[in-house]
């Protein structure tokens, strides 16, 4: 169903706090505004104080008086993460909102983490697995339960969880393994919500994707040593981006509708309504016969919990 859902129909939060990570830029940025803005305390992360430092006082800007902070982290460290989820379990003693945004595209050459995931992999799905289960109890200690809101793509319908390779070690492609990240994230929100029932816990677990949002994801690495083929997917999506794109205010809406609308649904994928859900209104997002695989979900969830050492069931 098609909402022509803006950010001023989402309740007051007032009093609830809010993560976001990855919110020095793009969407991230544009849903902690959206939830400021609506009175909700946020914490915005990144990996990089100095952006950190410039996104809080364009913040302030943006929404004087905003109730905000920056901390560091780092989504593709397991240290990290458990670092930030043990200092914050120190200051709260409940998590309202979780957005799980922070993510890199097409990384032109196969790199690590330092925990020697392929980059995109340990981004964009391992590492926001890990911060899930690790901030779960603050999160499952707000009494009408926390939102856990998990962006995913429309590189999702085209992506495949590749169980024999899943760091990309045989062969690697840098929009395939964007693609299979991406589609883990969708399952990471559609499995969460399962386990979620399954426990019993207070929590609701929400995806969301922009469609095609004009951001720094396409253009940040243009000018990377890469190959022929490479270079010219990434000029075109960055063209594409930016004649077919919308804003990353419009594209974060999906996002900011998952964390905060009450209308959103527990297990629900909120996107953009036009063609191909390239941009538009918010409304529900398809959803891929791959994310709705039991046996694909099963298996990655026991994948991420193993490589990651924490656990989501
Ligand atoms: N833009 C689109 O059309 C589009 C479409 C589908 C899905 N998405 C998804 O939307 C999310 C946000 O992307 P965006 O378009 O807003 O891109 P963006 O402008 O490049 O922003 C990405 C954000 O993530 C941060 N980040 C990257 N790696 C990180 C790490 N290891 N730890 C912490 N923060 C990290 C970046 O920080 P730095 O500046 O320090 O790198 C930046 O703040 C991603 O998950 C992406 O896959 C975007």
């Amino acid at each position: 169903m098609t909402r022509h859902w803006t950010i001023r129909q989402a309740p007051r939060m007032d009093g609830r706090l809010a993560l976001v990570t990855g919110a020095t830029g793009g969407l991230g940025y544009q849903t902690a505004l959206g939830l400021a803005s609506r009175g909700a305390r946020v914490i915005l992360t990144g990996r990089n104080p100095d952006k950190g430092l410039a996104a809080l006082t364009r913040l302030q800007l943006d929404a004087p008086g905003a109730d905000a902070t920056f901390r560091l982290l780092d989504v593709s460290s397991l240290e990290s993460i458990a670092t930030f989820a043990h200092a914050l379990a120190g200051e709260t003693d409940r998590l309202d909102v979780l957005v799980n945004n922070a993510g890199v595209m097409g990384t032109p050459h196969r790199m690590e983490t330092r925990d020697g995931f392929e980059m995109q992999f340990g981004t964009n799905f391992l590492g926001p697995f890990a911060l899930t289960a690790r901030l779960r109890p603050l999160l499952c200690a707000v009494p009408h339960g926390g939102r856990v809101v998990t962006v995913a793509s429309l590189a999702a319908l085209t992506g495949q969880i590749v169980f024999d390779d899943l760091q990309a070690r045989r062969r690697y492609a840098p929009f395939r393994a964007y693609r299979q990240s991406k589609l883990a994230d969708l399952i990471l929100a559609l499995e969460l919500d399962r386990q979620t029932r399954t426990h019993g816990w207070p929590l609701h677990s929400i995806a969301a994707h922009p469609g095609w949002a004009r951001t720094d994801i396409a253009t940040s690495r243009l000018n990377t040593e890469q190959g022929l083929q490479e270079r010219l997917t990434r000029i075109g999506a960055v063209w594409a981006f930016r004649l077919m794109g919308q804003s990353a205010a419009h594209g974060a809406l999906p996002i900011e509708f998952a964390a905060m609308a009450p209308e959103a649904r527990d297990g629900g994928y909120y996107g953009p309504s036009g063609q191909g859900e390239r941009r538009g209104h918010v409304t529900d997002a398809f959803v891929p016969a791959a994310a709705r695989d039991l046996t694909i979900a099963r298996r990655l969830w026991q994948v991420a919990e193993r490589l990651t050492g924490t656990s989501l069931s």
